[in-house]
């Protein structure tokens, strides 16, 4: 285990210490940012004790704690990956040499602004969330949100400690500027569109974690690429983290499908709404949505910003080591551009492409969430049942802010329509008023150990392997 001096104000792996400078600046930074959570965190349950887990290490097995502990005395600490002796760098110009322990001059800039947009998200997403707990379905669900919260919040963190550290005096003003700009705020919003939509129910909650917190694994896994070693290490420790934010996600959808369809057996031709459950076309409506606003965050097909952080070795591509050509010079990548109201055949230089190529990966692994739930459903699916509802990802030119394709319209299958076809459907497929009143009303809290809200399934086992009726928060 990298040695961890828990004594300390800030707990770390990174020799905090011994850089007087740097730890003055982050101790300087705590109480804002402390602030920061008392005002726009989770409200009125940080003097509550909750059963969360607490990074202490980086060790694959035992990196975490877990205990009750009130939310604003949660260890927030920085921990990177250790470094591999003799990484060089894997991807664009500088491919094959030495991976940079500091910040080179010429791509300060870029890197600073890929860190601090990273960093934006991080309390953004507890923002969002933060009027959550007074509705949670369960008391594992609670813990469940408290848990995602306070890891974003360490996420925050650790970018925070990178930008302390190597950016100077810029550094210190980004730093400042994530605890002032505020999600949905109309003068002082943050950085990415998906990060300022409410998130106010908790079926949002499981849409967002499944499909935001994934944009973040791949952003991560991108930025883990890095030639800034300090940046790589940073995100592989986030990514094992960032797992239990999309396994809230998937399987919290996919419970609020396993009710529906134990409703939809029990009560053969009812309206499922009857007994309080959600019903699977307005579950597709909630998908369409927050998977095509995160489809966003990979930004526009043909991007020179995306070819420049490629070929500076600042971002790489997801799993850069599985290609077994890491330059990307002198390859096309083959897209349908929309232009002028048209799809458009389109061959372009693979750097121009790295935003698709990620969000390839993305819509890849959406896709395996996408039959988890199906799977659900097919258990129910027998004569006897009659679950026959199956859901999709929607195409990733649907409903669409950034990039070409905002310029028009498409169906869930990534036809073009015209506005007026688009406008007889869209109640199809996505929230409607209606949709998100019904869903409100669901929305009250249960806090008993062990029971369910009428729409969502129990998990199948409880947290770090308690029982499922433990008391995961003590109100
Ligand atoms: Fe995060
Ligand atoms: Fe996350």
């Amino acid at each position: 285990m990298t040695g961890i001096d828990y004594s300390q104000k800030i707990p770390n792996n990174v020799d905090l210490a011994g850089d007087k400078r740097l730890q003055r600046a982050l101790e300087a930074w705590q109480p804002n940012y402390l602030e920061w959570w008392n005002s726009m965190g989770p409200t009125d349950f940080n003097q509550k004790e909750i059963y969360l887990r607490t990074a202490i290490s980086v060790d694959k097995d035992g990196w975490a704690h877990y205990g009750f502990v009130k939310m604003p005395d949660y260890r927030w600490g920085i921990f990177l990956n250790p470094a591999e002796p003799g990484r060089t760098i894997g991807f664009g110009d500088n491919y094959g040499q030495p991976v940079w322990q500091q910040v080179p001059g010429e791509y300060r800039n870029w890197l600073r602004r890929l860190i601090v947009t990273q960093a934006d998200t991080e309390p953004a997403s507890v923002e969002q969330q933060r009027l959550l707990g007074h509705t949670a379905p369960s008391l594992y669900d609670l813990r469940n949100l408290f848990q995602v919260n306070v890891e974003e919040g360490r996420h925050l963190w650790a970018m925070v400690y990178l930008l302390q550290t190597y950016f100077g005096r810029d550094g210190r003003e980004e730093a400042e500027e994530l605890l002032q700009r505020r999600s949905g705020n109309a003068d002082h919003p943050r950085i990415l569109g998906t990060f300022n939509e409410p998130c106010q129910d908790w079926l949002s909650f499981f849409c967002f974690t499944m499909f935001t917190d994934r944009d973040g694994k791949f952003q991560l896994l991108a930025l883990a690429e890095s030639a800034f070693d300090p940046l790589a290490r940073t995100c592989r420790f986030m990514l094992t983290e960032e797992a239990h934010h999309m396994f809230v996600g998937q399987t919290g959808v996919g419970r609020v499908i396993e009710r529906t369809c134990q409703v939809t057996q029990e009560n053969p031709g009812r309206d499922v709404k009857s007994e309080g459950a959600i019903p699977f076309d307005l579950i597709q409506r909630y998908i369409n949505y927050w998977a095509s606003s995160s489809t966003d965050l990979y930004g526009a097909e043909v991007s020179s910003n995306s070819a420049n952080f490629f070929s500076a070795g600042l971002k790489g591509r997801a799993y850069e080591r599985r290609y077994e050509e890491h330059t990307a010079l002198d390859q096309t990548y083959a897209l349908e551009r929309f232009l002028d109201g048209k799809l458009v055949p389109d061959v372009v230089p693979l750097r121009n492409a790295m935003n698709e190529v990620l969000r390839d990966e993305y819509v890849k692994d959406n896709q395996k969430g996408i039959e988890y739930w199906n799977r659900i459903c097919e258990k129910y699916s027998s004569e006897t049942h009659g679950v026959e509802f199956r859901f999709r990802l929607p195409h990733r030119r649907f409903n669409r802010r950034i990039g070409d394709y905002a310029a028009g319209r498409f169906d869930l299958d990534g036809a073009p329509l015209t506005e007026a076809q688009w406008e007889a459907r869209v109640a199809e497929w996505l929230p409607t008023d209606a949709d998100r009143a019904y869903v409100k009303s669901l929305m009250k809290p249960v806090t008993e150990p062990g029971k369910m809200a009428s729409w969502i399934a129990p998990p199948p086992k409880g947290v770090n392997d308690t029982p499922i009726d433990y008391e995961y928060v003590r109100l």
